[in-house]
């Protein structure tokens, strides 16, 4: 056992870097472009974070605004529930904490989490539906409305939990917690720039 565990931890890690180097090297040889990828970026407030975690779906994307906003929606979901799910695993320890302050913070700000992840599933499984059939050009709008709505509303929650920390003294959790939350912001920003910008292209 302690002589497997480092050797799975190896072979994870090389599966891993393989993976993500097959997909970029796939991407570009499929022609996969990531010039659109690139230059949709460019259009939010994190272009870095928005190019490093969306290149490697240029194959899916091609042009396809539509596509490009719901991966952006599906990685922001994984993230944010990633961060959520630790965010609980902290209140069961904070239950047994002195620091009464901090303590409710963490539950506030799970319970505002727990909404994000609700807000951007929605949001995925509306623009999942665009362009299903039958659907004419009010219900794009009406549709790209929704998602609009609950990808901000997803934003004030994750924004609401870091608020939680103002007056709770300087402090390892508070630090892990808002570290984390405030990169979640960064990828929910994004994804709601792509969406704009789809809504604004029109119809699909
Ligand atoms: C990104 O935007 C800047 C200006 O905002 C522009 O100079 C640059 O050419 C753009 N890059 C791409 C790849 O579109
Ligand atoms: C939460 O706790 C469980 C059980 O201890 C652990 O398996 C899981 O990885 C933790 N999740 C996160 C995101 O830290």
């Amino acid at each position: 056992m302690n002589i497997q565990r480092p050797l799975l931890f190896f072979v994870l890690f090389f599966v891993t870097a393989f993976s993500t180097l097959n997909a970029a090297v796939a991407a570009d040889y499929y022609g996969g472009s990531t010039d659109f990828i690139r230059s949709s970026c460019n259009t939010t407030l994190y272009p870095d974070i928005c190019f490093t975690s969306l290149s490697r779906y240029a194959n899916a994307v091609q042009q396809n605004p539509g596509q490009l906003a719901r991966v952006a929606i599906s990685v922001t979901l994984s993230k944010v529930h990633r961060v959520a799910s630790y965010v609980s695993n902290l209140t069961r320890e904070a239950d047994y904490s002195a620091d009464t302050r901090a303590a409710s913070a963490i539950h506030d700000c799970f319970t505002n989490l727990d909404d994000a992840v609700d807000q951007i599933r929605g949001s995925l499984k509306q623009i999942r539906q665009i362009g299903a059939v039958g659907a004419g050009a009010g219900s794009f709008l009406f549709q790209m409305s929704n998602v609009q709505t609950w990808m901000s509303a997803a934003l004030t929650d994750e924004e609401t939990c870091t608020d939680g920390f103002q007056d709770v003294d300087d402090c390892k959790v508070k630090t892990q917690v808002c570290d984390r939350v405030s990169n979640v912001k960064k990828f929910t920003s994004n994804a709601l720039a792509l969406v704009n910008s789809y809504a604004n292209k029109g119809m699909p």
